[in-house]
């Protein structure tokens, strides 16, 4: 699903604007978002994150780039095509539009692959009135919302406000989805399932998610918010919820054990990576 500038879905023509980027791309590594967020998240010579990002600076705004998180849905390049063009080089260049148009397009990126810093005093990222969670059919878990990542061990990983996570379990860059669900054509054997919870209609009083990365298990979710399927349906609202990460649940999009019984690794080895 792109939730694209207009909040429509994406369209068919999408995959024919994968952005591609050149071999000698400088590829450095920064904190995130929030200062000390996007990063290097090593234990043991396991990279729970990893990011590689660009910074694209312009007179009024910097744009960063998540190269690793794109997923090519072109929000950015149907928003603003002066600012977004695949085909050139460099393919961002902050300063072709207004900075608050600029910001508002970075907004809609569903992955959080963009982001931006604002040189000209204007306003950063809001954090999104409410934390909600879109499941794409037969692809990943799109988060919005105030959130915190966090290892089992309750380490931070990443603060951010746009993610999407890897569902089918076969992501290269676990957590994040990487599109590896349409190459391989995962797909969910039925449609997503209806939590007890979703009945409660009530307001939610709003905060922060903690989403914690269950080591080879599922997404743990604390904190105030609504899943939903792609057609906005309501699949469950509350404050805590276990979500499948390993594409084998057959109650998705909640965990139900199975992660054990195939085995699932979430983590990435370095030497893979590197
Ligand atoms: S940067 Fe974001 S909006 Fe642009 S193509 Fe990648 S995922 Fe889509
Ligand atoms: S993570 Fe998939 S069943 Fe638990």
């Amino acid at each position: 699903m792109c939730t694209g500038p207009a909040g429509k879905s994406r369209p068919a023509a999408c995959r024919q604007n994968w952005l591609v980027f050149p071999a000698n791309n400088a590829y450095i590594f920064i904190t995130g978002p929030f200062g000390s967020g996007c990063k290097f998240h090593n234990d043991e010579d396991i990279v729970m994150i990893r990011e590689r990002i660009i910074r694209y600076k312009g007179e009024k705004i910097t744009v960063l780039f998540s190269v690793d998180r794109c997923t090519h849905y072109s929000a950015c390049l149907e928003g603003a095509p002066e600012v977004f063009d695949s085909l050139k080089r460099p393919w961002v260049v902050p300063d072709a539009a207004p900075p608050d148009t600029v910001a508002d397009v970075i907004m809609t990126c569903p992955t959080g692959a963009l982001h931006f810093e604002r040189r000209d005093g204007g306003p950063g990222e809001p954090a999104p009135a409410e934390n909600t969670i879109v499941v794409e059919t037969h692809g990943p878990l799109y988060f919005k919302g105030t959130m915190e990542v966090r290892d089992q061990d309750e380490k931070p990983l990443l603060k951010d406000t746009r993610v999407a996570f890897c569902r089918c379990g076969m992501s290269k860059i676990k957590p994040f989805c990487d599109d590896t669900h349409a190459r391989v054509g995962f797909e969910d054997a039925e449609a997503p399932e209806t939590h007890p919870s979703a009945d409660s209609t009530g307001p939610l009083v709003q905060g922060k998610i903690v989403v914690t990365l269950i080591k080879n298990g599922p997404i743990k979710v604390s904190g105030p918010v609504t899943i939903k399927n792609e057609d906005g349906e309501l699949l469950f609202k509350g404050t805590k919820a276990l979500l499948c990460r390993c594409g084998a649940s057959k109650r998705m999009p909640f965990c139900d054990g199975h992660h054990s019984k195939i085995r699932f690794e979430s983590e990435i080895d370095c030497a893979r990576i590197v």
